[in-house]
């Protein structure tokens, strides 16, 4: 079983300090950083792009965690490589050959992940387990900060994690993650916990114990 790994997504940070927010919620003990990648068409939201994620790099050596809700994806992969991102996680359902799109970013030299929506099944990693470092299982539809988990995704995340096995794949829950559910996502299998408003929510001073409060829930088994 691997460690909890708490990613704070900084969609629901302040985007007019957004530097000082990445260096505040990595002091507060975040050990990755989920960066929210929109596009206003493969989701109803726009955020940032590359040239954000470079300018925060520099900040940091924390890993970034970014995550593609853009389509297409393809031809962004190494434009968001070279922005820094440690790990490129691409939605099944937002590019037609899934295969290639995880080939490219492994030959970029970062961590593939794939995305699932809460209505695509998880069969479609069937075939491409073998070429993903991480599962991004969605626990809300993306696009948004502050929605509530599906409950369904539950029973997915277990699923996925019998598929996975003994691969060192990770399975990571993003959407309405809070210390209330930490510890049933965590039971169903997942050991990367993202979280937006829950974290960013508290408001500087309660970043450190909203934080504590997510990874001893998700340690704490049922
Ligand atoms: C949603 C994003 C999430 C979002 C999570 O499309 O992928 O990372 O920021 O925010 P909360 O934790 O507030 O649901
Ligand atoms: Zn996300």
């Amino acid at each position: 079983m691997n460690d909890i790994v708490i990613a704070p997504s900084i969609l629901s940070a302040d985007f007019a300090r957004l530097g000082e927010e990445v260096d505040a919620v990595l002091a507060a003990g975040a050990d990755w950083v989920h960066l929210d990648v929109m596009d206003g068409h493969f989701v109803p939201n726009i955020t940032f792009g590359p040239a954000v994620i470079k300018a925060l790099r520099g900040r940091t050596e924390a890993t970034f965690d970014c995550h593609l809700m853009i389509a297409p994806v393809d031809a962004y992969l190494d434009a968001f490589a070279e922005a820094g991102c440690d790990i490129i996680t691409v939605h099944a359902e937002a590019t037609t050959h899934l295969d290639r799109s995880l080939q490219r970013i492994r030959q970029l030299g970062k961590r593939a992940g794939v995305a699932l929506n809460p209505a695509t099944p998880e069969s479609v990693l069937a075939y491409v387990l073998d070429r993903v470092d991480l599962v991004l299982v969605m626990t809300v539809n993306p696009g948004f900060g502050g929605q509530a988990f599906v409950p369904a995704t539950l029973d997915k995340i277990s699923r996925i994690k019998a598929m996975v096995g003994e691969r060192p794949i990770r399975i990571e829950v993003d959407g309405g993650i809070s210390a209330a559910n930490a510890a049933a996502v965590a039971a169903a299998g997942a050991d990367v916990l993202v979280a937006g408003s829950a974290v960013f929510g508290a408001g500087r001073e309660g970043y450190a114990g909203r934080i504590d409060a997510i990874r001893t829930a998700a340690g704490s088994r049922p």
